[in-house]
C-alpha cells in the first residue's frame, strides 16, 4: 500500500494518487502519494459553499473535484472522535455548550446545518456533527485523503483512541494528521510511526521547520500570508512539504502557487480547480 512521503520528480513528472513513479521503482522506494502534483485541500469541506465540517460539506468538496478535504478533531465527553472546529457548539449549531461536555447522543441531536446561509438559498437543516468513521467511510468510498486536524486541548486518550479508529478502518494511508501542538504530533508518531503527519504554524522559521523534522512530520502547514519563497525552500531543503492555508482568493492561489508551495488549503475546492494540476 502506497504512503504519503517527500517525493520531488523532475520538473514534468508530475504524479497523483496511488501510483509508483519510474523514479520510485528505481531506488525502491515506498511509492508516495503525492508528489509534485499541487495539492488541492478543501477546508472543512466545500465550506464555502456548505456548513464547514459536515457530510454534507465533504459531498460537495468531492462533487467539486476535491481529492484532499480537511476537518477538524473533537473529543465528547464519552471519547466519541467528531468533526467540529470550536469547542463549543454555539458557532455551528443550534445547540451551546462545550463539545468535551456533551455525549454522543446529545451532540447528535443538534442541527449543524441549520444557521449556514447558502447563496444559492439552499436549506441543509437538519445535517448532523459527523464521527470520524462516517468520514472514514466516507474517504473510502468517495477516494478521498483526509488532513484530520487535532486541535490542542484534548482529552486523555485521544491519540490513541484517533489511531484505533483509523487502523480498524484501514484508513492509515488515507490520512494527514495535522496539529499546532508538537507534543501532540510526537504522540501520534510515537503510537503509530507509519502515519504520515503535519505541523501547523501561524508565522514560519526555521526553527520551526526543524522542530516539524524532529517531531517526524512530512509536510509544514504555515499561514498562507506569511509564506515566503525562503520558507519554501528552507522546507523542502528538510525533506517537507509546503501546504498553506486558508487561501480563497484566485489571486493569491495563483501567487502561492508561484512561490512553489506543494498545497493550498480553501474554502473554495472550486476555485483551486483555476490552477494547474
Ligand atoms: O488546518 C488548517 C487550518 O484549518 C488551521 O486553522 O482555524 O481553520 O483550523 P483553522
Ligand atoms: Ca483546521
Amino acid at each position: 500500500m502506497a504512503v504519503f512521503g517527500f517525493h520531488r520528480p523532475k520538473i514534468g513528472q508530475r504524479q497523483i494518487g496511488w501510483n509508483s513513479c519510474e523514479c520510485c521503482k528505481s531506488h525502491d522506494a515506498a511509492p508516495p502519494l503525492v508528489s509534485s502534483t499541487m495539492l488541492k485541500i478543501a477546508h472543512r469541506g466545500a465550506s464555502a459553499h456548505a456548513p464547514e465540517n459536515t457530510l454534507a460539506a465533504f459531498r460537495l468538496a468531492v462533487e467539486m473535484g476535491a481529492k484532499f478535504i480537511e476537518t477538524d478533531l473533537q473529543l465528547t465527553r464519552d471519547a466519541k472522535i467528531v468533526a467540529m472546529h470550536d469547542a463549543t457548539v454555539d458557532r455551528t449549531t443550534n445547540g451551546r455548550g462545550r463539545i468535551s461536555k456533551m455525549s454522543l447522543v446529545e451532540l447528535r441531536g443538534l442541527d449543524a446545518g441549520v444557521k449556514f446561509l447558502s447563496v444559492d438559498g439552499k436549506s441543509y437543516k437538519g445535517e448532523r456533527v459527523p464521527t470520524l468513521d462516517e468520514i472514514l467511510e466516507f474517504a473510502k468510498t468517495s477516494e478521498v485523503t483526509f488532513y484530520l486536524e487535532l486541535k490542542e486541548t484534548q482529552g486523555w486518550g485521544f491519540e490513541q483512541s484517533l489511531v484505533g479508529a483509523l487502523r480498524r478502518a484501514g484508513a492509515v494511508d488515507r490520512v494527514v494528521i495535522i496539529s499546532f501542538d508538537a507534543e501532540v504530533l510526537s504522540t501520534v508518531k510515537r503510537i503509530a510511526p507509519e502515519l504520515t503527519t503535519g505541523f501547523l504554524c501561524e508565522k514560519p522559521s526555521v526553527q520551526l521547520i526543524e522542530k516539524a523534522t524532529a517531531i517526524g512530520a512530512k509536510q509544514f502547514l504555515p499561514r498562507a500570508d506569511r509564506i515566503t519563497p525562503e520558507i519554501i525552500a528552507a522546507a523542502h531543503g528538510a525533506n517537507l512539504l509546503v501546504v498553506v492555508w486558508t487561501v480563497n482568493e484566485i489571486e493569491d492561489m495563483r501567487t502561492v502557487a508561484a512561490m512553489g508551495v506543494d498545497g493550498i488549503i480553501s474554502d473554495y475546492p472550486d476555485r483551486l480547480n483555476e490552477l494547474p494540476e
